[in-house]
């Protein structure tokens, strides 16, 4: 009797994938071999399970290369590269990795802010540089964190662990989302819901946190950096495409706002031309979750998920 076959498209951290070849027939793309596109023209007729990444387009073209596919796991909590309805449509069930990389991703966020606040990057590469040459009234000021302002639109789990770390500091934190969190939860978090002009126009720190739907691509343009504090600094952990990042450059060179810290990018892995440049920006590479426990829990996930669909039992994480 032919394995049940299934795909991953890129090696992952752990145990967890040779758990998965104990039992299944399992194709890993070798990236240094074969494009994504590549890999799925190749291996998609004979898939039954897939695992993705967050990079790998999984639109109703490329699911239609996968005939006889009957789960996708996406290593990733976001999951807007593969196309839901169309999955839906033809009987694959879509996986994500939930609620595990909450707290990892909140640290990083807030590793950001810090950065971004006190000029951590700028102070690094000018000490290493040999240009540090003593104390200085002046040097890299930056802004207070204690005390200060937070607005947080999309105060779901990542941005629910980011505002609890905000009691440490201090200070008032304003949340954004379509839908109100429960008084309860706003209670206990010490979250202020407040419309989405406020929160731009008080926040001294801006974190999103949304998924990236038609709704939320370039909720920041323009007109949003227009509304926001000139001391304000903006921090994107979410989804490049959430800032219209031509936008924010334009921000960023006149003194709209004073910062920016990125860990996403609109046309990831390119990045906006000027980003690079400008000083006031702190540039991560996507790593938001990258701490190894993290990662090697993801793979568990999506390996364990996947292979509950390929045996008849309900996944632990099905995107609804
Ligand atoms: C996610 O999970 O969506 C992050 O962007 C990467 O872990």
């Amino acid at each position: 009797m032919t394995k049940v076959r299934i795909g991953v498209t890129y090696p992952l951290p752990g145990p967890a994938l040779d758990w998965l070849g104990q039992r299944f027939e399992v194709a890993i793309r070798d990236p240094e071999k074969q494009t994504f596109q590549q890999w799925l023209e190749q291996e998609g007729p004979s898939l039954q399970g897939l695992i993705t990444l967050l990079s790998d387009p999984m639109d109703a073209a490329a699911l239609a290369k996968c005939p006889q596919l009957k789960a996708v796991a996406n290593y990733a909590v976001g999951y807007n590269n593969i196309d839901v309805d169309a999955a839906r449509t033809n009987g694959i069930q879509v996986i994500n990795t939930p609620d595990v990389l909450t707290e990892t991703s909140a640290d990083f966020a807030w590793a950001l802010l810090m950065a971004a606040a006190r000029r951590i990057a700028e102070g690094h590469q000018l000490t290493r540089d040999g240009q540090f040459t003593g104390w200085e009234p002046e040097l890299l000021l930056g802004q207070d964190v204690y005390g200060s302002v937070l607005g947080i639109i999309g105060a779901g789990r990542i941005g629910q662990a980011v505002a609890a770390r905000a009691r440490g500091f201090s200070m008032t934190v304003l949340y954004h989302n379509p839908t109100r969190l429960s008084a309860e939860l706003e209670h206990d978090l010490n979250l202020q819901f407040v419309e989405l002009e406020q929160l731009l126009t008080q926040a001294d720190f801006l974190s999103l946190h949304c998924p990236l739907t038609p709704e939320t691509r370039h909720l920041i343009s323009t007109d949003e950096l227009q509304k926001m504090k000139p001391t304000s600094i903006l921090v994107n952990t979410a989804r490049g495409p959430v800032v219209d990042e031509l936008a924010l450059v334009d921000a960023l060179r006149q003194g709209v706002i004073a910062g920016a810290a990125l860990d996403v990018y609109e046309w990831e892995p390119a990045i906006t031309a000027g980003l690079q440049e400008l000083p006031n920006v702190v540039l991560a590479p996507h790593a938001a979750s990258a701490s190894r426990s993290t990662r090697e829990k993801m793979a568990w996930m999506v390996a364990e998920d996947v292979a509950a669909v390929l045996t008849g039992k309900p996944p632990q994480n099905p995107v609804p």
